[in-house]
């Protein structure tokens, strides 16, 4: 891809100045010297050549190489911009460029001032406008490499137009002047003060127009002061509502509030957990501000919960009923808790702006769930996340087994890594912590990473071990595997197991040897030597074997969604950045997806940008059907996928939570800059709203 660029850059300048040379052929002083810059613009049709090659031979690789959605554009659009113009120049302009050499060689001895129709045939438009279209079709290309039309837009084809229209202008330009210069009587002057004038206000002209849709785009940009979660753009996936609906949607522009269908509305406060009964456990979790000290003596200025970072690991058993109470003491922007991972009643979810409104200071707010799944979870504030959790608002969730399948022997570790500035830690320790563990002991290690930065490398030595499970599921059959990096992505967790032997086990974090837990029967000895340690990196998709699943591949889906990720050069709330997208937009133009309770639901997600994307669903697990187009062989649940740069994953989850529910990256730093969209339910609003006007502010 990088090479498509590089070449298209090079197409353009090798273009451009082949084009004003062209131009310039008409002011030859002389025969002599048209002849000799003929055959020098010659020469500049082949240059064009080399990176023209290039960029065309990259978009094949690529259509070799990768999923259509990779270069369905590159082919259909970057391809032709690029091939047209310069079959162009070999089709017109060379042949014309021929010819005018044949017919100035029998005077290329003599220094003669140019004849009038020696004149014209220099300035033929079909010997200039090709040249200086391949310029202009691969700056269009340039453009579209830089705001990929995928998935296409009407508003896409605006490029596409302008350069149709600015061909066109140049050919007409060029045959005036074509006409005039092969008139006798016309006296051709090199004039470059003029031309240098004409061409500067040229460029102020499209400089002021440039402003003009800058300035306009940055103004569309601001997010409303005020909007709630069913204004957007719907997504049906294709579903059965879509077609019976298509009458209404199509009146309304493809846009629609959730209030058009049939069901009586519900909204996201009714869809509480249980609000009577006594809670199996109570917990209280307190927002406030607090320096804590990390276990170098460093100092971290933190919110936290309960004056700690993380707040409080709250452990629970599967089944029984949690209540939470949050209170704000000191956290002006406002705070609340999210349970990620655990799929609770929309209700509970804690998200500003979309379930509830943000615990501003002084105020509390109480969570009631019954935790079905047993697993690794955690828990953070979805107000400002990205502020929030970077500076500590969040904590471990543990559900534990009912009891009576829980080993009580399991020595069960929960390692939350995090960076406090620049420092990473597990929790407050920012160097090696030492353990002692009885050899024959079963060791559970839950890693969360709770780090923007997007991956986090573990690297378990001195004993084989399982991956027991992914983001709270248990996999089925994990195989034992040793010598094997883990690499966890924001948002993600992993259990490892095995049995303690008698010798040293060391969980490195961050690839050295610096940070992580050494485990020993007396806690003493020395980090087992990984430095000959075997590079492979665990791969999800090839774990494990297939257990009991509700739903696969082959079964037959209600809805089918389509999510691309991608980069792209524009706005964001008034700022001109490399903005993150979903299917081509930021937050709120990224689409809604819409489902219907009970449906059987598929999303497609593909990452054509440059970057790592876990992408967080909220409320739900999604069963991970294929990478790549292979499937996964074992039975992986996830609610934070990690897509890597050119990965394909499909994706699977039944649609038996109503409510409304986030679906966005989990680099908190992308999701503030606009990644991020939500899923639907037909029939439930919210009465909660977001904006500057408002105090909710999720991201
Ligand atoms: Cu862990 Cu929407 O977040
Ligand atoms: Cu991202």
């Amino acid at each position: 891809m990088e090479s498509e660029l590089i070449g298209l850059l090079l197409l353009v300048i090798f273009a451009w100045i082949a084009g004003s040379k062209a131009s310039r052929l008409v002011y030859s002083p002389n025969t002599e010297r048209l002849h000799r810059k003929a055959r020098k613009q010659l020469f500049w049709a082949g240059y064009i050549l080399v990176p023209a090659a290039a960029v065309l031979t990259a978009i094949v690789l690529m259509i070799l190489s990768l999923n259509s959605a990779f270069w369905q554009d590159r082919a259909f659009l970057h391809a032709p911009l690029v091939a047209i113009p310069v079959l162009s120049v070999f089709v017109m302009a060379v042949p014309k460029l021929v010819r005018l050499r044949k017919g100035t060689k029998a005077a290329s001895e003599a220094e003669v001032p140019l004849e009038a129709d020696v004149r014209g045939h220099s300035a033929e438009p079909g010997l200039i406008v090709p040249f200086q279209a391949t310029a202009l079709g691969a700056l269009t290309a340039f453009y579209y490499s830089m705001s990929a039309p995928v998935p296409f837009q009407w508003d896409d084809t605006v490029p596409l137009v302008l350069f149709l229209v600015a061909v066109a202008g140049l050919w007409v330009r060029h045959d005036r002047r074509y006409w005039k210069v092969s008139h006798p009587n016309t006296v051709v002057r090199y004039r470059p003060w003029v031309m240098l004038l004409r061409n500067l206000s040229v460029l102020i002209i499209v400089v002021l127009a440039a402003g003009g849709v800058f300035y306009v785009s940055m103004q569309n940009s601001r997010l409303p002061e005020q909007m709630d979660m069913m204004s957007g753009v719907v997504d049906y996936g294709g579903g059965a509502v879509a077609a019976a609906n298509d009458h209404a949607h199509h009146s309304s522009g493809n846009t629609s509030s959730s209030s058009a269908n049939s069901n009586p509305a519900v909204s996201v406060s009714q869809l509480t957990g249980p609000r009577t009964g006594t809670p199996d456990r109570k917990f209280t979790l307190t927002a406030e501000k607090a320096t804590v000290r990390l276990s170098s003596g460093k100092s971290v200025d933190a919110w936290t919960y309960n004056g700690q970072i993380p707040g409080p690991e709250l452990r629970i058993k599967q089944g029984e009923l949690i209540e939470v109470t949050l209170n704000n003491k000191d956290i002006e922007q406002g705070a609340t808790i999210h349970w990620h991972g655990l799929d609770v009643p929309n209700a509970e979810d804690g998200v500003a702006g979309v379930t509830q409104d943000s615990v501003m200071p002084g105020e509390t707010y109480t969570y009631r769930f019954v935790a079905e799944q047993a697993g690794t979870f955690w828990y953070h504030s979805h107000q400002q996340s990205k502020e929030a959790v970077q500076k500590g608002l969040f904590g471990a969730l543990i559900v534990e087994p009912k009891t009576d399948d829980m080993d009580p022997k399991v020595k069960d570790i929960t390692l939350m890594t995090h960076r406090w500035n620049e420092t990473f830690a597990v929790s407050v320790s920012d160097s090696v912590e030492r353990m002692s563990i009885e050899p024959g002991t079963p060791v559970r290690l839950r890693l969360v990473n709770t780090d923007d930065w997007v991956r986090q490398k573990y690297q378990l030595t001195g004993t084989p071990f399982q991956v027991s499970a992914i983001d709270g599921s248990d996999l089925h059959q994990p195989e034992v595997i040793e010598n094997t990096l883990l690499e966890l992505t924001t948002g993600g967790r992993y259990d490892i197991t095995f049995v303690m032997p008698d010798t040293p086990v060391f969980m490195g974090i961050g690839g050295k040897n610096k940070l992580g837990l050494f485990m020993s029967p007396d806690g003493k000895g020395d980090i087992p030597d990984n430095s000959t340690v075997a590079a492979t990196t665990f791969n999800p998709a090839a774990y494990g074997s297939t257990g009991p699943v509700p739903f696969h591949a082959a079964s037959r889906f209600d809805r089918n969604f389509t999510m691309i990720l991608d980069n792209k050069l524009g706005f964001y709330n008034g700022q001109f950045n490399n903005l993150y997208t979903i299917n081509g937009e930021v937050f709120p133009d990224t689409p809604m997806f819409m489902v219907r309770e009970g449906e059987l639901v598929k999303t497609t997600i593909i990452n054509r940008g440059a970057v790592d994307h876990p992408m967080h669903l909220h409320g739900h697990h999604m069963l991970v059907l294929s990478r790549n187009g292979k499937p996964v062989t074992g039975t992986w649940w996830s609610d934070t996928l990690d897509v890597l740069p050119g990965d394909t994953y499909e994706v699977a989850f039944r649609a038996d939570n109503p409510g409304i529910w986030m679906d966005h990256c989990h680099n908190l730093v992308h999701a503030a800059a606009g990644m991020t969209m939500h899923l639907m339910y037909e029939g439930v609003t919210s009465p909660f709203t977001i904006g500057s006007a408002t105090r909710n502010h999720p991201e």
